[in-house]
């Protein structure tokens, strides 16, 4: 399927994924501290996310990651670094798996190469059923309070408030169609150790998605990797502390060759 998408910036191609249920909207504060870089900035909306409407029952990582090589192939990136937050993430695995010479580097960020406990597979249809009856409301209620971090509620209400139009705008059909993806995705475990790119690993400290346990496991996976790990940072690390996600990120860059 042919997606909507942002670019930004001349240099390195760099390809960022977005994370459920937002858009390429959410990279906001990437977007103005990359610009200074010599960096090639591509911000896809994932199916059914932001631009890329889909009226499908389920759209997969695999969906997904099909998706992006087909938008590189459009914009005649051969490599890219590859990046993605969270949902963004699990697409990259998939990705890796099917068009492994097309990436150049990693950046992932609060995820996982995992499929999903029978708990939070039966979290999700829940979820599902909740959105079926109130709309995308449930995602405010049930979701963000997880992803976000004390500090950031206490402190950043110009955040919280743009998190909660970001979570309303989310298309109903969307957001279930990516929860079953996410629910019916396959474990990427194995793919670890056979990663042999440099890949940054940024976590945000109170990540109650993914956890400090998780970036440990996949550093010690992945041969060539550094972990950057965020105090006062939730799930949405790039959103709640952009100043050191965006220094570990420009560091990284200039040290990858593409
Ligand atoms: C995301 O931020 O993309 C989602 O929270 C991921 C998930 O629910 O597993």
């Amino acid at each position: 399927m042919k997606i909507a998408f942002e670019e930004y910036g001349t240099g390195k191609p760099f390809v960022l994924l977005h994370a459920f249920p937002l858009s390429n909207k959410m990279w906001q504060p990437q977007i103005e501290a990359l610009r200074k870089e010599n960096v090639r900035l591509i911000l896809p909306d994932l199916r059914g996310f932001g631009e890329s409407h889909s009226f499908s029952d389920i759209n997969t990582m695999e969906d997904m990651a099909q998706d992006v090589s087909e938008l590189m192939e459009t914009l005649k990136i051969e490599r890219a670094i590859l990046g993605g937050l969270s949902m963004g993430g699990y697409v990259l695995f998939n990705f890796l798996r099917k068009f492994p010479s097309k990436a150049a580097a990693l950046v992932l960020c609060d995820t996982h190469p995992g499929d999903d406990t029978d708990e939070t597979r039966r979290a999700r249809f829940d979820l599902i059923e909740d959105i079926e009856n109130l709309g995308t409301k449930a995602l405010i209620d049930q979701m963000l309070p997880k992803l976000i971090c004390e500090n950031t509620k206490l402190n950043k209400p110009d955040l919280v408030k743009k998190l909660r139009e970001d979570f309303t705008a989310v298309n109903s059909q969307a957001a279930i169609a990516g929860l079953r993806g996410m629910a019916e995705r396959k474990d990427n475990t194995d793919l670890l150790s056979r990663i042999s790119l440099p890949a940054l690993l940024i976590f945000g400290e109170e990540d109650k998605v993914t956890n400090l346990e998780m970036a440990e496991k996949m550093k010690n996976g992945i041969r060539d990797s550094k972990l950057v790990t965020i105090a006062d940072a939730g799930h949405y690390s790039n959103q709640e502390q952009p100043d050191i996600f965006n220094r570990a990120l420009i560091d990284f860059i200039k040290s990858v060759n593409v």
